[in-house]
């Protein structure tokens, strides 16, 4: 048995236990096993069973998220793949066309029966014939998806993302929670649902990914991460692209218009995340204060559940995800949905689990983003909230100027990211005076602070090495007393409505030897006395200073990593897409 398993089985000790009780021995500790054991069991008690009949038998013992792709001696030939709560597509690859862009679902005739795994020698067959959805003939919808011609010549291919197929196919099947996708001896792929609910589609859509090879490929970079820092200049401006008219001042986000005045009339916005795109909401929360007048509230998805937080039908709860799978934002969204809030998803990933599941929402448009350590997708998340805010405030005159200053910082950003850039060379050579320290604080605050979170965050995955996004203004109350002449701090202090205070905490940071890397404005002498180093950035509007100040720290954070021969792209126990609570 060969099985490709993504996610994570809740309740494999109970699997397990049962499965040892039965007298199967385990080799490992392994969710794996306990999946591979338990087809093994079902299929001792059932030998008549189809491939696809086992697996669906199989998952309905298994509770938690996951993706999983089987095959077997015992059907040579055969693929079968099923998700829950995990990302999973096909990919399909073709010489000819298709000749139908949709694959109809497949149903049991009798309703579905779960074999008890009390272990009945019984071979009764769970599945009566299939019947599709929309009740076509089995034959009629199958036959329909074989591409067109002589040449029935298929290839398919399963996977948790889209960039890791791009180079074989265009045309991929999202699979929906529960969809058993099963590739026959005929080379003829079918899916199957056990139950059919009232919201099912009657079949998955063929869509055809608008990525490019040279997208994902490395090119001259020695890692995605770098490659994705560098593409930013190209990246915010895909963003933006169609969405901004720079010259008539005017913003329109396709994906939320008909909902703004729905927005406008709510109670308050609540920006729900994790991680890096949670930084992304505390980086723009000021400015959504700001341009919609109304109350936002900022929660870490995780924290947000655990809470059982109040939900009321007129809030308008945001999902920011850039993979757009990850399970705690996944789960806040449906616990906010259940609650009857306006769910606005912004995801990178189009067809993902909360774009599906959104009532409405924004693409971030970022590109794919392929190393771990997110990068351009948080400076895209960010572009893509305050244009949200842009969008919402155009009927306020007095809010004019502002929109109009931050409208014109928009179209100067992809200039100033490239300056920033240049900082590399530099970058790298303070990088060698810390990459051997055990600590580095980055401090900051106003907008800034989100760089600081952000920046820690990028160097705690990346370097291993710990480091702390601490807000200014709390340097009294605690943090100050790491401060000595041995702690590497890095200091943001850029000018904007807390630049004085950002000076007194830099002189407080000095007084105790502190002696500060510093990120500030172009040519500003006055905090550049006080740093060891200086890198200087051009100076934006003050809420979009965040993307320009945010660059420098990761590049530090992938050069603190190359120079300690950590694996960038994917760094220890981390992966892309966190699909387990
Ligand atoms: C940090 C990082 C993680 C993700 C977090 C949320 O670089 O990659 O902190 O930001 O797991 O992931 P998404 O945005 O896919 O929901």
């Amino acid at each position: 048995m060969w099985i490709s398993f993504a996610g994570i089985i809740t309740n494999y000790k109970d699997v397990k236990q049962f499965l040892v009780q039965k007298g199967h021995k385990f080799r490992s500790d392994t969710d794996t096993e306990i999946i591979a054991k338990l087809i093994k069991h079902i299929h001792g008690l059932h030998p008549n069973y189809s491939f696809r009949e086992l697996v669906e038998q199989v998952i309905q013992q298994l509770e938690g998220a996951f993706a999983l792709c089987f095959k077997s001696m015992h059907f040579p030939g055969e693929v079968v793949a099923t998700r829950r709560g995990s990302p999973l597509l096909v990919g399909i690859k073709t010489k000819t066309k298709l000749a139908t862009d949709h694959i109809p679902i497949l149903y049991s005739k009798d309703s579905p029966e779960k074999v008890e795994l009390k272990d009945t020698q019984s071979d009764h067959r769970p599945h009566g014939h299939e019947i599709p959805a929309h009740g076509l003939a089995r034959s009629q919808s199958t036959s329909e998806f074989l591409p067109q011609g002589d040449n029935k010549e298929v290839e398919y291919f399963f996977a948790s993302d889209a960039s890791a197929i791009i180079e074989h196919t265009d045309r991929v099947i999202y699979l929906l929670d529960d969809d058993v996708a099963s590739v026959e001896k005929e080379g003829v792929l079918k899916i199957h649902r056990l139950k059919r609910t009232l919201e099912d589609t009657h079949a998955r859509e063929i869509t055809t990914l608008k990525m490019e090879i040279q997208q994902i490929m490395k090119g001259n970079f020695s890692s995605f991460m770098q490659k994705e820092i560098f593409e930013q200049p190209e990246s915010v401006v895909t963003t933006m692209r169609g969405r901004i008219n720079f010259d008539s001042e005017t913003v329109v986000l396709g994906g939320i218009k008909d909902y703004i005045g729905e927005i406008r009339r709510c109670r308050r916005l609540l920006l729900i995340a994790c991680g890096t795109s949670y930084n992304s909401a505390i980086a723009t929360r000021q400015l959504l204060e700001e341009l919609t007048e109304l109350p936002v509230m900022v929660d870490l998805a995780s924290d947000f559940l655990d809470r059982n937080t109040p939900i009321f039908r007129d809030d308008v709860c945001f999902f920011i995800s850039q993979s757009g799978e990850t399970a705690d934002t996944l789960m806040a969204l449906r616990y906010c949905k259940q609650r009857g809030a306006l769910i606005v998803g912004i995801t990178n990933t189009v067809g993902s689990s909360i774009c599906r599941e959104s009532h409405c929402g924004v693409h971030i448009n970022a590109g794919p983003e392929i190393g771990v350590a997110s990068t351009k997708a948080y400076t895209s998340q960010i572009i893509s909230l305050v244009m949200f805010a842009l969008m919402v405030s155009e009927d306020r005159i007095s809010a004019q100027p502002r929109r109009s200053e931050i409208i014109q910082g928009l179209r100067n950003l992809p200039d100033q990211i490239k300056e920033v850039l240049e900082l590399d060379s530099k970058i790298q050579e303070i990088s060698k005076k810390v990459f051997e320290k055990k600590s580095l604080l980055v401090l900051g605050r106003g907008y800034n602070y989100a760089t600081c979170l952000e920046g820690a965050l990028k160097i705690k995955e990346i370097t291993y090495m710990h480091s702390e996004g601490i807000l200014a203004g709390e340097l009294k109350h605690g943090p100050l007393a790491l401060v000595d002449k041995g702690m590497p701090i890095i200091m943001i202090c850029t000018r904007d409505n807390v630049f004085v205070k950002c000076m007194n905490a830099l002189q407080q940071v000095t007084a105790r030897e502190g002696r500060p890397i510093l990120i500030c404005h172009k040519n500003d002498q006055e905090p550049q006395k006080y740093g060891s180093s200086v890198l200087e950035v051009p100076k934006t509007v003050d809420c979009l200073q965040g993307i320009l100040t945010v660059i420098p720290l990761q590049l530090v954070s992938y050069h603190v990593a190359v120079l300690k021969g950590c694996n960038v792209d994917c760094p220890r126990n981390l992966a892309k897409s966190v699909t387990v609570e």
